[in-house]
């Protein structure tokens, strides 16, 4: 693991050695969009890049925070409260110093934090669940605190639900946390259980950034947030035993359409869709039948489209380019929606000069440039040893 940038940005704002440092990775979303928090199933794909951070202690009781992209930010020890505008990235190491704290660790001293990433930005890859897992094990190192894998997702998830005000579920954190080489991770959301499947050695991750933002992503989140439990409110009358979405099945959806506003009717279809993929691209993995796993990639994205309507043009522009090349399995939208990246699932024989020919028919299209990036499975969030820096 690279940490010279990390040690540099530290070294020249704080003039000191740091005590510890700690890695966590972004993710893909491979399967099961917003399933996460209707108690679904979903997996996804810790990535090799991700954010670096540098801890040490400080005497006075202040905390200081720099990344590459912002100035320095200090902030009394025990006074967290959200920020707004440049200084909000911050929000999500404080958000995590806060409910460690509530969780029981003791901070006797302050403490300075430097972050680097090397994630594309505003790809969707979610850095700040890695910001969040790596400033939890920083901070657990230097303050003594323990708890398990799933204990360190459950906190960047309660710092972002809590703190920052994002109604998320537990897919960002749980695949940063649990991310391993070459292999997927799937939460059964429910139960928060967290399994690795391998990766079968032929497949390659292509992301290919929009580079276009919806204007009100996270408003356009929560709304979807809320309809899904519109839809399971008006579910209950008929089914008034299903806790989530996901315990409805697509059959019971189908014999109460009549009950149901037809926009909930296409946000609950959509979730129930998912689950299904889900375990189809499970079955297809056990078999080894990538045809299949792409089937239910860009099935999957059919349904954003028409269903949840969290795509835009841009990425429908995208997952029809991809499904044309013979070399792509199957695309679809990855994360959120409402703008980000689709992630395309390809054998070997698609390369950088299949991609270079999407990136310009794209921008013919859009007038945007898209960003590229080749990427595996790669392992998940942790404390670096002296040796690893
Ligand atoms: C974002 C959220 C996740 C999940 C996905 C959609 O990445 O942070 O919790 O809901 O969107 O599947």
């Amino acid at each position: 693991m690279d940490t010279s940038a990390t040690q540099q940005l530290f070294k020249q704002r704080f003039h000191a050695t740091p005590a510890h440092f700690a890695f966590a990775p972004g993710r893909i979303e491979f399967i099961g969009n917003h399933t996460d928090y209707n108690g679904g199933l979903v997996m996804g794909a810790a990535v090799t890049e991700g954010i670096t951070v540098a801890i040490a202690p400080r005497e006075d009781g202040m905390i200081h925070l720099v990344s590459e992209l912002g100035g320095l930010v200090k902030i009394p020890l025990g006074n967290y409260e959200p920020l707004e505008g440049e200084a909000s990235w911050t929000n999500y190491p404080i958000g995590v110093t806060k409910i460690m704290s509530e969780s029981g660790m003791s901070t006797p001293t302050g403490y300075n934090l430097a972050v680097t990433s090397t994630l594309p930005v505003g790809a969707g890859m979610s850095s700040s669940a890695a910001i969040e897992l790596a400033t939890a094990k920083a901070l657990a190192a230097l303050y003594g605190f323990e708890t398990d894998t799933a204990g360190y997702a459950r906190i960047g998830r309660r710092a972002e639900n809590e703190f920052v005000g994002m109604p998320c579920g537990i897919l960002d954190q749980g695949v940063s946390a649990f991310g391993r080489a070459d292999h997927l991770v799937k939460i059964d959301c429910a139960t928060e259980r967290f399994a690795t499947e391998p990766m079968p050695g032929e497949a390659h991750f292509w992301i290919f950034n929009s580079n276009k933002k919806h204007a009100l992503v996270d408003s356009a989140y929560a709304d979807r947030h809320r309809e899904c439990h519109e839809a399971l409110a008006q579910l209950r009358s008929d089914y008034p035993e299903a806790r989530t979405l996901s315990e409805i099945s697509q059959s019971q959806l189908d014999a109460s359409h009549d009950r149901l506003d037809e926009v909930l009717y296409r946000r609950a279809a959509h979730i129930i869709g998912e689950n299904d993929r889900v375990r189809a691209v499970q079955s297809a993995l056990l078999n080894g039948d990538l045809q299949a796993v792409g089937a239910a990639l860009s099935a999957s994205h059919e349904s954003s489209r028409h269903n949840f309507e969290n795509s835009i043009p841009e990425l429908d522009t995208l997952f029809e380019l991809l499904k044309l090349q013979p070399t792509v399995y199957g695309a679809r939208l990855t994360g959120g929606g409402f703008g980000g990246a689709v992630m395309a699932l390809t054998n070997p024989g698609f390369g950088q000069a299949q991609a270079d020919v999407i990136a310009a028919a794209y921008e013919a299209k859009h007038g945007i440039q898209p960003s590229i990036f080749h990427t595996r499975a790669g392992e998940g969030a942790r404390l670096l040893n002296k040796a690893e820096t």
